[in-house]
């Protein structure tokens, strides 16, 4: 339990200095900071240790990459965040998570549920997976703004949600409203979730591998509707991805997670100038060949992977703030 030392370095800075082209953020809380997040899980023999101690912020209107491959614990962190993890049996969860400068560890799984959706909110990567084949869009959209207004008359919903619905271009939003999912087509039903995620105004966006499900031109057209919406809404967002193509392009701090734990961290433009982990090194050498869902084959046992994690200098910013 050795703290990280590299951490307090960068919690100091980042806010103020990581961003490019940032938005001052000066002294404002952190949307999230995560510190030493460990997970394992029970099984029946054994118990498995899946988070080694990760540690990750968010500032505000801050669009943050975890980066890494399949099974290296992304998903699950997502989980933790939002308190659908520590709802399995089985898992075992310690460390911090901090949001909007409150501390989660043991809220109660009520007061959880009037943040998810509310506060912070996360998109899929297939949207059948949010989005209830039995009820219209309109239906589903009265249901989430009822988490934060429980009295929401279902007109004031529907004029809500074809609002936001044209924000991600949707043109007809009352014929979509009035649709069920299955009538809908794949990328319009994730324009949908992404308005969805949207509709309360979250603080905080999760987003896992978005769009993946797709086919690569609608993908990137999702994506480009996503960055829009969180721009005009100053959405603090978690992106989760394994295509480091669209990492670049989107987010402005990156994580790179590897089995557990973070080894590298910094600036988006700093990470991909100059990788310093191996592992980073190496995702990046197969970059060309990741298009939406690919991961280079690395030696497990490589034992420079193991190296220490790697913390890039926060960006100077260009007017100073000292
Ligand atoms: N409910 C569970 N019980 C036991 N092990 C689990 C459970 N959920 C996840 N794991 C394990 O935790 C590890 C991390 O899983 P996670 O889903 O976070 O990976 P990921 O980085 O999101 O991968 P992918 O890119 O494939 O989505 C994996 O080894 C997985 O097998
Ligand atoms: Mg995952």
């Amino acid at each position: 339990m050795t703290p990280d030392v590299t951490d307090g370095a960068v919690t100091g800075m980042a806010g103020t200095g990581d961003r490019n082209g940032a938005r001052e953020t000066g002294k404002s809380i952190d949307t999230l900071a995560i510190r030493d997040l460990r997970l394992r899980f029970r099984g029946y023999t054994e118990t498995t240790t899946v988070l080694h101690g990760i540690s990750m912020r968010v500032a505000p209107e801050q669009r943050v990459a975890l980066v890494g491959e399949s099974g290296s614990g992304k998903t699950v962190i997502a989980r933790a965040i939002l308190g659908l993890l520590q709802l399995l049996p089985g898992a075992i969860v310690n460390g911090d998570i901090d949001f909007e400068g409150q501390d989660l560890t043991g809220l109660t799984t009520r007061a959880w549920r009037r943040l998810r959706g509310v506060r912070m909110s996360m998109i899929f990567q297939d949207p059948t997976s949010s989005l209830n084949p039995v009820f219209t869009i309109g239906e589903q959209f009265h249901e989430v703004h009822r988490r934060a207004d429980p009295a929401i008359r279902r007109s004031v919903s529907g004029d809500r949600a074809a609002a936001i619905l044209e924000e991600v271009s949707i043109t007809e939003p009352d014929r979509v409203l009035e649709s069920y999912p299955f009538q809908l087509s794949g990328g319009m039903n994730q324009r949908v979730m992404i308005a969805m995620a949207m509709a309360n105004e979250p603080a905080l966006l999760i987003a896992d591998e978005p769009g993946t499900a797709l086919d690569v031109t609608v993908q990137d057209q999702t994506l480009r509707l996503m960055r829009r919406l969180v721009d005009s809404h100053r959405t603090s967002v978690l992106f989760i991805s394994h295509n480091l193509g669209v990492v670049r392009e989107f987010a402005d701090r990156v994580y790179v997670i590897y089995q557990g734990r973070i080894v590298e961290e910094g600036p988006s433009a700093a990470i991909f100038r100059d990788p310093r982990h191996a592992y980073t090194q190496a995702l990046m050498a197969a970059a060309p060949r990741i298009t939406g869902g690919g991961i280079p084959d690395v030696s497990e046992d490589e034992p420079a992977f193991l190296a220490p994690r790697e913390v890039h200098p926060p960006e100077p910013t260009p007017t100073g703030d000292g």
